[in-house]
């Protein structure tokens, strides 16, 4: 699975980055104190990474490429720093609030977040993997701590993941204190393999605890 991975960040194979960011965090990310810790499992090179910071957060992901996570300081022009230690190496922002650990997720610890934004995170793992990242997630979490999820639903008997239909039993299973908040047709933005599929329905579902 990792090895897909690499190799789609090798091929430029990244039809899942939104350069603008998420409309969904912008829309639904609650107010949280200034240097409230927020992890970003599976970041790439989210735009969102530097959206948080702004808000006066302070930001955290983990991303498996470094072909990723250098993409992510090239194409915003922060200058930082790698450190390498005990842990993953860790990509540093310069005088910034924002840090990227590049390594597995599943090998990531620290003491638990504040909140945890997650897009195209939990929907990049196959159903078996999905449990031990729900597991590993909840570690690193406070027990109050802010969740946003956002998830995609279709059919998946008619077109394998990645991204995976994640459905919402499933969500609820794993967390049963998220509510969905929002979901938006994606049908206009659906990555090639599902237009070919036919897909009559692709939904992006937001879920938030608070
Ligand atoms: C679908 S992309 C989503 C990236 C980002 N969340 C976004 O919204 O643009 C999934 C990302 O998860 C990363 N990834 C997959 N498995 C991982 C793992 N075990 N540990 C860390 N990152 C992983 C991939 O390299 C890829 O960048």
């Amino acid at each position: 699975m990792s090895e897909e991975w690499l190799a789609r960040w090798k091929r430029g194979q990244t039809g899942w980055h939104e350069a603008g960011g998420s409309a969904a965090l912008r829309k639904f990310w609650p107010g949280l104190p200034a240097g409230s810790r927020v992890l970003v499992p599976m970041c790439g090179k989210s735009a969102d990474l530097l959206w948080l910071e702004q808000q006066g957060l302070d930001v955290t992901g983990v991303e498996l490429s470094g072909i990723a996570v250098r993409a992510f300081f090239a194409e915003t022009g922060v200058p930082f720093d790698i450190e390498t230690g005990d842990g993953l190496p860790l990509f540093k922002a310069r005088q910034r609030n924002l840090r990227i650990h590049c390594g597995d997720y599943f090998q990531f610890t620290a003491r638990p977040f504040d909140a945890v934004y997650d897009r195209a995170a939990l929907v990049a793992l196959p159903p078996e993997l999905r449990p031990a990242y729900a597991r590993h997630t909840r570690a690193l979490m406070q027990a109050d701590a802010v969740h946003l999820l956002i998830t995609l639903e279709y059919d998946q008997s008619m077109v394998n993941g990645p991204p995976y239909s994640v459905p919402a039993d499933e969500v609820k299973g794993y967390w049963p204190d998220l509510r969905r908040v929002g979901d938006k047709s994606a049908l206009k933005n659906m990555p090639p393999k599902y237009r070919e599929a036919n897909l009559s329905e692709f939904v992006e579902a937001v879920w938030l605890n608070t």
